[in-house]
């Protein structure tokens, strides 16, 4: 077996380890060699796929394949046990977001990587993209202002043939739609403009009515302040059945950044300039594949600046989302 062979496993096999293992029929040396999953069938038939073995439990597949990586791509309520066998044994993780449900647990689990000096990423892609890349870049000279942006869909339609639906509804499970959803734009502000120091949110709820389990909020609107001074609105919402979309304006004195739809398609405004530039977003293959491919460059070369969102970085942006819950919980503004 060659040196630079990195052997990967998965931990949760469901829609996203469907997506991420999808990558490694392209990326050279680097086989996938175990799937775990508590519903030991969707572990067997992915395992199958990639001539991998299959596991129902996590500590017995990391002891018996000894990854080089592993992808824990879990529902948000189920993180901790992966995370902390992983940290254990020593081995490097990718964990899609949100990173958790719980504050405490996810800062516990960033100051153990930390000890153990462990590499890791997490699953915002969109920092990937050319397009906001280039926004990043010109935003350098030319500080955003302020940002407008988030994540308006439909009201849901829970069905059991599809966990994501069933769990996604579920406050205790998912964390609503801005903590699981939104979190990609509120990473995209913290990746474009910088740290956040506070947030106030309000939330609708009482319009989705009828769907069987559903618990969460229909809307969020949250105000977060920067350290750079700048602001931003964001938003989710869950109960448009007549307009969907994802959308991230940003604003600064000389240029302007208008992304949209889930590939964040973007535009670049600048001052002096009747033409705006138009940078043609990547396919949804074409990103997670270079999410993936990062996460194996840093694997092979034990550098973590190859990858674009660590453990310790995705904090950041949870703890923007669970400042969101508790304003809204308690009418106050929470500092960061
Ligand atoms: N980056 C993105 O664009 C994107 C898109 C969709 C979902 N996600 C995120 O990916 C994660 C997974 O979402 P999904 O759509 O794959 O969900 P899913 O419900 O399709 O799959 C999750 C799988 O994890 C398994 N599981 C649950 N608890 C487990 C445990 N303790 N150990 C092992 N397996 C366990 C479930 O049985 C299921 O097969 C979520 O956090 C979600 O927010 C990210």
């Amino acid at each position: 077996m060659p040196v630079d062979t990195i052997r990967v496993a998965f931990i949760g096999c469901g829609v996203m380890a469907q997506r991420h293992a999808a990558s490694y029929e392209k990326i050279g040396g680097a086989p996938i060699v175990g799937f775990c999953d508590v519903a030991e069938d969707r572990a067997q038939a992915l395992a199958e796929k990639y001539a991998a073995q299959s596991f129902g439990d996590v500590g017995e597949m990391l002891d018996a394949v000894g990854p080089d990586g592993v992808y824990i791509v879990v529902p948000p309520f189920a993180h901790g046990e992966a995370e902390f066998a992983c940290i254990e044994r020593k081995i490097p993780f990718f964990v899609e977001k949100p990173i958790n449900l719980d504050l405490s647990q996810a800062e516990d689990i960033a100051h153990k990587v930390q000890q153990a000096d462990l590499l890791t990423a997490v699953g915002y892609h969109n920092r990937y993209r050319t397009g906001v890349n280039k926004a990043r870049q010109i935003l350098q000279d030319d500080p955003a202002v302020l940002a407008l942006g988030g994540w308006i869909g439909e009201s849901p339609l829970p069905n059991p043939e599809v966990p994501i639906t069933v769990w996604w509804i579920d406050k205790s499970k998912s964390g609503g739609q801005f903590l699981e959803q939104a979190t990609h734009t509120v990473d995209l502000v913290r990746f474009l403009i910088g740290e956040a120091t506070e947030v106030a949110a309000v939330a609708a709820q009482g319009f989705n009515v009828g769907i069987p389990d559903y618990n969460i909020e229909d809307a969020w609107a949250v105000s977060i302040k920067f350290a750079s001074g700048a602001v931003a609105n964001l938003h989710a919402c869950c109960a448009s059945n007549a307009r969907e979309g994802v959308t991230l304006d940003v604003y600064a004195k000389n240029c302007a950044f208008q992304f949209t739809g889930w590939d964040h398609h973007c535009k670049i405004f600048r001052t002096g300039r009747e033409q705006s530039e138009e940078i043609i977003a990547e396919s949804e293959e074409q990103i997670f594949y270079q999410e993936d491919a990062a996460f194996v460059d840093m694997l092979r070369t034990g550098d973590q600046s190859k990858v674009q969102s660590d453990y310790a970085d995705a904090l950041n942006t949870f703890a923007i989302t669970v400042a969101a819950d508790r304003s809204a919980a308690t009418s106050e503004k929470i500092p960061l």
